[in-house]
């Protein structure tokens, strides 16, 4: 049913359950990861679907359960625009989730995707995440948690339909080939997802309905349904999606 056999597909009711269960999810990494290692390295993602998960991890019931001085904050894509821009994916972190929190500042690594020679920025955020994320033994950044969306048409992070970079295995972070909304994005690449402890998906709304079911249930075929590429994920991938997105799963996953 589930794309791997260390997947695991949960739905809930509504947004704000799904939130509340991807906060829990969150704490248990961070948790995890610092008793482990010391530190914890996760990667935020764009949206609107993780709105409410970052105000709740604000709130006074889980700031308080997340060692935030060990907690290092990157991000899997980013629009090419300046870091206060409405459409920055930095920004509404920052907003909702990082000015509330005791984050060291020099524990946040935003992609400088406002820069005009963009793949400079994305090999100095490249760069970054090489220096500041553990590698596993293929020398690859092994982030703790990576937070994800699905788009309706079955993208993730930036990786779009019919994109070359869904081939793209010797880089981490690329300048995106095609746009979407009218933007240029930076975004991590599939090695950068498949290599992840932990992935989890959040995902919402009748709209993502049809692609959900294609990414979860169709035939192998990523050049059209690009978030199927974490069928090959090495980590746990936990897909939090509401019972709209699920409306059209098969019946014995919608238990
Ligand atoms: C972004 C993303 C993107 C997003 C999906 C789902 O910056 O937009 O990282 O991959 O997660 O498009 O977006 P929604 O949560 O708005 O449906």
């Amino acid at each position: 049913m589930t794309p791997t056999k260390h997947s695991q597909l949960v739905i809930l009711p509504d947004l704000e359950t799904l939130s509340r269960v991807a906060a829990d999810h969150f704490v248990a990494a961070a948790s995890a990861a610092v008793a482990t290692r010391g530190a914890f390295a996760v990667a935020l993602s764009g949206g609107s679907t993780p709105r409410r998960l970052y105000t709740l991890l604000a709130s006074p019931s889980w700031k308080d359960q997340v060692a935030w001085a060990c907690t290092h904050v990157f991000w899997g894509d980013e629009r090419c625009v300046p870091p206060d821009h409405p459409e920055s994916n930095y920004r509404l972190a920052r907003e909702l989730l990082l000015d509330h929190v005791p984050l060291p500042a020099a524990n946040v690594h935003r992609p400088r995707a406002e820069l005009d020679d963009r793949e400079s920025a994305a090999a100095e955020y490249e760069a970054e995440i090489t220096q500041s994320v553990p590698p596993n033994s293929d020398g690859k950044p092994r982030f703790d948690l990576m937070l994800l969306g699905v788009g309706s048409d079955g993208h993730t992070a930036s990786l779009l339909p019919g994109s070359t970079l869904l081939r793209e295995g010797a880089r981490l972070v690329v300048v995106s080939d095609l746009k979407r909304e009218g933007t240029t994005r930076l975004t991590v690449t599939p090695c950068v997802l498949n290599n992840a402890a932990r992935l989890a998906f959040l995902v919402a709304g009748e709209d993502k309905a049809p692609a959900l079911r294609e990414v979860l249930e169709g035939e192998d075929d990523v050049e059209h349904y690009p978030a199927q590429i974490v069928r090959k994920a090495q980590g746990e991938v936990f897909w939090l999606v509401d019972r709209e997105a699920a409306s059209l799963l098969s019946t014995s996953a919608r238990v």
